[in-house]
Parts: structure tokens; C-alpha cells; sequence
């Protein structure tokens, strides 16, 4: 499985442990930026990463900021995109199961590395339910007038 990857300079660091985690596990894992913990913008990585995310079948996103809010809120924007907030395993499951989640948000001054990479691996091992009710759910707000 492809997982896609970005952070802005708060959520740098952690970013670059969660990446040597992936590839230890064999993950093919693509990084697009930031590239230094200088300063920069984190919507322009949510970008980057929604872009690729979408054009990359079965492939799912991971974005780190300092809170991941401001991620999580630039990622949702993009049609197509689900992604959740997750700082627990129990919402980083539901959200696999229950929303179809295809980009996990964390915050890298909110949580700790431990934490974070037991939230990443389940995130990444649990599947959608494919319940009808949950399916119809979100075919309701993707289209959300
Ligand atoms: C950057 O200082 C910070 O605002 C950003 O990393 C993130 O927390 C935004 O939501």
C-alpha cells in the first residue's frame, strides 16, 4: 500500500519518524514536503498531498501540523477527501471503519511519537466496514449542499 505523507515545519519532526516507521514496516511511502522545519504554510502541503491522494487509487494520506487542525481543515476542502483528527487508536479505527477516512491528521504538539506511530499502524491496518448505512452517510455529506 502507498501511503502519502506531508507536514508543514510544526509537524516536521515527527513526520520524518513517522516515515522511518513505514518504510521499516516495507510501506512504499511518498513525502511531499515540507522538506525543512523552516516556517511555511501547511495548506500548501494539504494540497500537494489531496492532489496526489486522489490520482493514487487505494492509497492513503497522513498530514502532520502542529495541532493538525489547520490540516485537517485545509485537506476536507478538496472533493473526495475524508480526512480525520485522530490523536487515540479507538477514533483512528472508527473513523477507518465508520467514515472511509483517507487522510489521518495529527498534531505533533499534542501528541508524542509513541503514541503517534500506534495511531499510524491503526489507521493504516484497519478497513472501511463497507456497511450500507455508514456508505450511504457519507454519499449524503459528500455532496452536502
Ligand atoms: C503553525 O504555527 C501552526 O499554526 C500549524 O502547524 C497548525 O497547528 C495549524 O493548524
Amino acid at each position: 500500500m502507498k501511503i502519502i505523507i506531508g507536514s508543514d515545519h510544526g509537524g516536521y519532526y515527527l513526520k520524518q519518524e513517522i516515515i522511518d516507521h513505514l518504510i521499516g514496516k516495507g510501506f512504499d511511502v511518498s513525502d511531499v514536503g515540507c522538506d525543512t522545519p523552516e516556517s511555511c504554510d501547511y495548506p500548501i502541503y494539504a494540497e500537494k498531498l489531496t492532489n496526489e491522494l486522489l490520482a493514487t487509487p487505494d492509497a492513503l494520506g497522513i498530514l502532520v501540523c502542529g495541532t493538525g487542525i489547520g490540516m485537517s481543515m485545509a485537506a476536507n476542502k478538496k472533493k473526495g477527501i475524508r480526512a480525520a483528527l485522530c490523536h487515540d487508536t479507538f477514533s483512528a479505527q472508527a473513523t477507518r471503519e465508520h467514515n472511509n477516512a483517507n487522510v489521518l491528521c495529527m498534531g505533533a504538539r499534542v501528541i508524542g511519537p509513541g503514541l503517534a506511530l500506534k495511531v499510524v499502524d491503526t489507521f493504516i491496518k484497519t478497513p472501511f466496514s463497507n456497511d450500507e448505512r455508514h456508505i450511504r452517510r457519507i454519499e449524503y455529506y459528500d455532496d452536502l449542499k
